[in-house]
């Protein structure tokens, strides 16, 4: 289980999140159910924050990598806690901005933000726009200059550091579609064409190296080279950059072979990118420039579960078992895109031994639809509860009607209460958007 207060198992055996018993919550409110612990994400958002309270000064900002989870109750919490927010695309921004999250401490991600995206941010008054391409240079320029206003910018880069994860999720190696490469020269001509933009206003540069990484000196070598190409840029275009925003990427615990890890550890990661930017800025007499960062998955992903309920179960001789459940990979894709692991209990009888490997299956028409492969559990039963842990990233943010079934709700838990933050989908939902032309009828 996760390192933290957020799961136990109560005295009637069952499993507790924030307080609230699992299999109440299935009764209450059914399943598949999201479930999120309010307390897990507020301490994360503070653990960061102080640590650049602490070893720097307070002079940067968490932004919360919202594509890992987004609702508007997940910025009222964010919010709350004095962090901003990393937005992606208009949905993300119009869910920000409909919480009633302040622009400016949103930034604009995106390697291809639409012309509605940047309008959007553009009226709102979003604080940083992180640009990605020419194209988006100058669209935003004009835009700006059409509406009277300067916007702030960062330069996605790529540092060209490739960390160990998956391929679909490193995002700063060679040959990636996010970013203007040091390595080639390309991030140096951007820089130069972006300080010649009247109606932007350059700060500094931005890069994100992967997602679900443990090593700490990947980021603290994608720091040390960023610092590196800021001096760089110093000498030859006479531009010294003030924000460095370092991305997301921390790992969290998912299945065995991952570390668990306390708050500590997580402050250990950003100390040591505080002490690899605080060392680089003064070997380069550089000023510290403000930093940001952006965690998305460490800061949801452990205060999420998912509760099923088991139905069909199947024994294939010698093969394998499978135990269905009501979820699958419309509300968990993940293991059918990047084969995730993820851990599985029976939440009803969650203090018995497991007694067999099993993989629990979903129930869309596809073979490789399964939320986990291979996971030890005591013999379940139809109606058992079942729980798969560290859902909370990733998970609902990308969910889908795949074979019209509807997106589970999410309820947010704290001190054992729970509410609907996002509520059911019904059929009518469903097919709220079909249109049926004059022709068909
Ligand atoms: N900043 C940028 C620019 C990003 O692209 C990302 C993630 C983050 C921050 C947040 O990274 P985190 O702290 O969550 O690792 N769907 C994949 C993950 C894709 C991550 C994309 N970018 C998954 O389910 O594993």
């Amino acid at each position: 289980m996760n390192a933290r207060k957020t799961l136990k198992i109560n005295q009637l055996g069952h499993l507790e999140i924030g307080g609230a018993d699992t299999v109440e919550l299935a009764k209450q409110f059914g399943t598949p159910l999201y479930v999120m612990d309010e307390q897990y994400i507020r301490d994360m958002c503070r653990a960061y924050s102080d640590a650049i309270r602490s070893d720097y000064n307070g002079n940067g900002l968490v932004l919360y990598a919202s594509k890992a989870f987004s609702c508007m109750a997940v910025y009222k919490i964010v919010q709350s806690e004095g962090c901003g927010v990393d937005v992606v695309s208009g949905g993300e921004l119009y869910t920000a901005l409909k919480a009633g999250f302040p622009a400016a401490k949103m930034c604009l991600h995106g390697n291809n933000k639409l012309q509605g995206e940047l309008e959007l941010a553009a009226e709102s008054g979003v604080g940083l726009v992180v640009v990605d391409s020419y194209t988006e240079l100058d669209r935003l320029d004009a835009l700006c200059a059409e509406k009277g206003r300067k916007q702030e910018i960062l330069l996605r880069i790529n540092p060209g550091v490739e960390a160990h994860t998956h391929r679909f999720i490193q995002t700063a190696k060679t040959d990636s579609k996010f970013g203007f490469s040091i390595a080639d020269g390309t991030a140096e001509k951007i820089t130069a064409y972006a300080l010649a933009k009247k109606n932007l206003f350059l700060k500094g540069y931005h890069c994100h190296i992967g997602s679900q990484i443990f090593e700490k000196q990947s980021f603290a070598l994608a720091a040390e080279k960023m610092l590196a190409f800021m001096a760089d840029m110093r000498g030859k275009l006479g531009f010294t950059a003030t924000v460095l925003n370092l991305g997301g990427g921390y790992g969290i615990w998912y299945a065995e072979g991952d570390a668990k890890q306390s708050i500590a550890d997580y402050t250990a990661y950003l100390r040591a990118v505080i002490a690899a930017v605080k060392e680089n800025a003064k070997n380069y007499s550089l000023p510290e420039p403000y930093l940001l960062i952006e965690p998305g998955r460490s800061i949801v992903g452990e205060a999420g579960i998912t509760l099923y309920t088991v139905g069909a179960i199947k024994e294939i001789p010698s093969v394998k078992k499978y135990v269905a459940v009501d979820g699958g990979m419309f509300d968990n894709p993940r293991y059918a895109l990047y084969q995730a692991k993820y851990t599985a209990i029976l939440a009803n009888r969650a203090d018995e031994k497991p007694t067999e490997r099993v993989s629990i299956a979903g129930k869309c028409c596809e073979s490789g639809d399964i939320v986990c492969a291979d996971v030890e559990l005591p013999a379940a039963k139809e109606g058992d509860v079942l729980a798969v842990l560290s859902t909370g990233a990733y998970n609902y943010s990308m969910a889908s009607n795949y074979n019209r079934n509807a997106v589970p709700p999410v309820v947010l838990v704290k001190d054992g209460k729970a509410d609907y933050i996002v509520k059911p989908q019904t059929y009518e939902d469903i097919v709220r958007n079909d249109v049926i032309p004059e022709r068909l009828r």
